[in-house]
């Protein structure tokens, strides 16, 4: 199966795709994971991309193609599960061609709906492990100790991007260039629409239930 999660900065396209990998044990891409290693590698991909993450706006599409179309093709898994990519309609048509060409196509679309008030109370109370990735939250979704990843015990980080000025911008970037990914899927008729402003254990009955229903059929 391969799957692209859609939905606006803090719907929660992170928290779920490491659900479904831990369910289905798909691959999981993650583009601003994937930006945000290069970035703390101090290579020369990620120094170019800091300065967009950092003022949450688009990494240019050809050095985004080109990272997560060479990820997809150097991995020995056929199933995965995209976050975060594609991010543009050219994202969407790059990729298609490049499955295209290995007889390949995206089978399901989920995009996650949530307000931007719900997104800006998600990400300023974001907390996240630099070691193992683990997403927490100050409220919704504490670790054991606070402060602390539940995992490893590494102390818990706030992304740079996730001040309340980067997410207004980031939610006006989502809008003008990703919302029109969605139309491009649903001409396709990929798409299955998910309420994400429940809380993220109820969010996640609705994509299991829905993925089941997929791996049955
Ligand atoms: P990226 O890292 O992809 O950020 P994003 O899309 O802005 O999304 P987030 O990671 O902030 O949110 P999420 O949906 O993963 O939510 P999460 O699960 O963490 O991209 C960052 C930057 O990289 C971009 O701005 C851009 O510059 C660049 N970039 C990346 N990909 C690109 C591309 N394809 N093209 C060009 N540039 C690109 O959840 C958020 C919080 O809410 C967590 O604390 C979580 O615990 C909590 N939470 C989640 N779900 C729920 C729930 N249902 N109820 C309660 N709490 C919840
Ligand atoms: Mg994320």
């Amino acid at each position: 199966m391969r799957i692209v999660l859609l939905g606006a900065p803090g719907a929660g396209k992170g928290t779920h795709c490491k659900r479904i990998v831990a369910k289905y044990g798909l691959l999981h891409l993650s583009s601003g994971d994937i930006l945000r290693q290069e970035s703390a590698a101090g290579t020369t991909l990620g120094k170019k991309a800091r300065s967009f993450m950092d003022t949450g706006t688009l990494v240019p599409d050809r050095i985004i193609v080109e990272m997560m179309v060479g990820a997809i093709k150097k991995s020995p898994e056929k199933s995965f599960v995209l976050d975060g990519f594609p991010r543009t309609v050219n994202q969407a048509v790059e990729l298609d061609k490049s499955l295209a060409c290995s007889r390949q196509k995206i089978d399901v679309v989920l995009n996650l709906i949530v307000d931007d008030r719900v997104v800006i109370e998600r990400l300023t109370g974001r907390r996240s492990c630099p070691q193992c990735g683990a997403v927490y939250h100050v409220k919704n979704l504490k670790p054991r100790v606070e402060g602390f990843c539940d995992n490893d015990g590494a102390t818990l980080v706030q992304r740079q991007d996730d001040s309340i000025k980067v997410v207004e911008n980031r939610l006006k970037v989502y809008r003008r260039q990703t919302k029109p990914v969605v139309d491009y899927y649903k001409n396709a008729n990929t798409v299955c629409d998910i309420d994400a402003n429940r809380n993220a254990d109820d969010v996640t009955a609705l994509v299991f239930v829905y993925l089941d229903s997929l791996v049955k059929a």
